[in-house]
């Protein structure tokens, strides 16, 4: 039997699936009106928990350039949410005789991975909380791909907010797993989160090492630019000075805007940056494109919408082909040679009396009747592991063997060999001893 297909984050579709994508989007944008065939009679329902102009009216549009309809709920905060409905309710309702896909965008990180689980049809993350935007990253690379014919060895800037911009952290992941590089210039205060630099570090093997500020002006001023990079980055490492990398050619700047809506006591703007020509016409960014998602504030000046590298109007109207061929394979209509990654290995129980999970703003929180505890496992040695929703990494005491019923110290070597299916992850030794396991040395 098929399994339903997601895409709940970047890593849902493998690096060939993504380029043979980008060639069907390219054929879709060449003729927006020639594929009214490929979807007829099928139905997409968007719900949107979040505000949204570029995201949704995309979606929605690609579906009918596909033939398709829509269901619109763009305003789920006043729909049976506000009666108090469950997300895993509203989507059985509307899987199946409803829709034949679901694109979803809600405020909670996690909440397209826990619809998925309800749904019987396929669930698109059009982006949840900070987490993630797997369709946005795919519009971004598509525009990368397209000016520069490649992606791995460009050099990107990656600027703004990128503590809480999920368009920021799904494009570095899928950056990095295509071997770009990254500068990151984050606003003061609003740099790259702990977990987003684990995951690339674990994940992808990048390692950050300090850029040269001077060489940034303009844009890194106040910041302390990071280069972050998957190729042989001890190598790198060895040849920056005092003052850092130097970065000495730039192929695309990618700003973001203030996620003000998100941000947290402490959490400042003041300082935060704004490109003119004066900063995209210093040396390194002289033949940079400028993308930014959009919408924007003032963080990219007026005066540098007539510049022909600006390409952030362009880069959204791409949304509609790439969104196009997402729709396309995920209605299975669209058939594609690449292989579809592996498939994502069985999350990890926990026995923990209260959910573990560190993120107020985790789905896990918000939905706990409905969510089960489940982590992927981050590394082994010492034992670490994210939360299966929204990636952020809880706190583990010890660590237990389900057949055995020992538990063990996170760090030790007999917790290393344990196998994934028969580890339980403890808070506590209070909660490992409450749920039956006695310490290892103790028989
Ligand atoms: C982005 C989003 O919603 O995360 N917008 C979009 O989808 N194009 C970026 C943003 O809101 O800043």
């Amino acid at each position: 039997m098929n399994r339903i297909r997601h895409l709940v984050s970047v890593d849902d579709l493998s690096i060939q699936e993504i380029l043979e994508l980008f060639e069907r989007a390219r054929e879709f944008g060449e003729d927006l009106k020639g594929f009214a065939s490929t979807c007829p009679g099928m139905i997409s329902a968007s719900l949107f928990y979040e505000p949204s102009t570029r995201t949704r009216l995309s979606f929605e549009s690609a579906m009918q350039r596909l033939g398709g309809g829509v269901l619109t709920a763009a305003e789920m905060k006043t729909s049976s949410a506000a009666k108090g409905e469950s997300l895993p309710d509203t989507v059985r309702v509307v899987s199946g005789a409803y829709a034949d896909l679901i694109v979803l965008r809600h405020p909670s990180e996690g909440a397209a991975k826990l619809a998925s689980e309800f749904s019987t049809v396929p669930v698109i993350n059009a982006g949840d909380g900070s987490h993630e935007h797997p369709t946005q990253t795919l519009c971004d690379l598509y525009t990368l791909w397209l000016e520069k014919k490649h992606l791995e060895g460009l050099e990107v800037v990656l600027a703004g907010d990128l503590r809480y911009s999920r368009t920021i952290h799904s494009f570095a992941y899928a950056l990095a797993r295509f071997g770009a590089n990254i500068v990151s210039v984050a606003s003061r205060g609003l740099e790259l989160p702990d977990y987003v630099l684990r995951r690339l570090r674990e994940e992808y093997g990048v390692e950050p090492v300090p850029a040269d500020t001077h060489q940034l002006k303009g844009i890194a001023e106040g910041s302390d630019a990071v280069y972050l990079t998957p190729n042989k980055p001890h190598q790198l490492s060895l040849f920056t000075d005092s003052q850092g990398l130097k970065v000495e050619r730039v192929d695309a700047v990618y700003m973001t805007r203030p996620q003000t809506e998100r941000h947290r006591e402490g959490d400042s703007i003041d300082s935060y940056m704004r490109l003119g020509h004066e900063t995209m016409d210093t040396e390194p960014m002289r033949d940079a494109i400028l993308m930014h998602p959009l919408p924007r504030r003032d963080e990219i000046s007026d005066e540098l919408d007539d510049d022909p590298r600006s390409l952030y109007f362009k880069q959204a109207a791409r949304g509609v082909p790439i969104r196009m061929a997402i729709l396309a394979l995920l209605l299975g209509k669209l058939k594609l040679k690449a292989k579809p990654p592996e498939a994502e290995a069985r999350l990890v129980r926990v026995e923990m009396g209260k959910n573990p999970c560190p993120n107020t703003n985790c789905i896990t929180h918000t939905e706990e009747r409905h969510t089960r505890l489940g982590f992927r496992i981050m590394s082994r040695d010492p034992l670490r592991a994210a939360c299966g929703y929204c990636s952020q990494e809880i706190p583990i005491g010890v660590v237990g063997c389900s057949t055995t019923r020992h538990f063990h110290r996170r760090d030790s070597a007999v917790a290393r060999k344990i196998r994934a299916d028969h580890l339980i992850l403890f808070r506590d030794e209070a909660e490992a001893l409450a749920r039956g396991y006695s310490e290892a040395s103790r028989g």
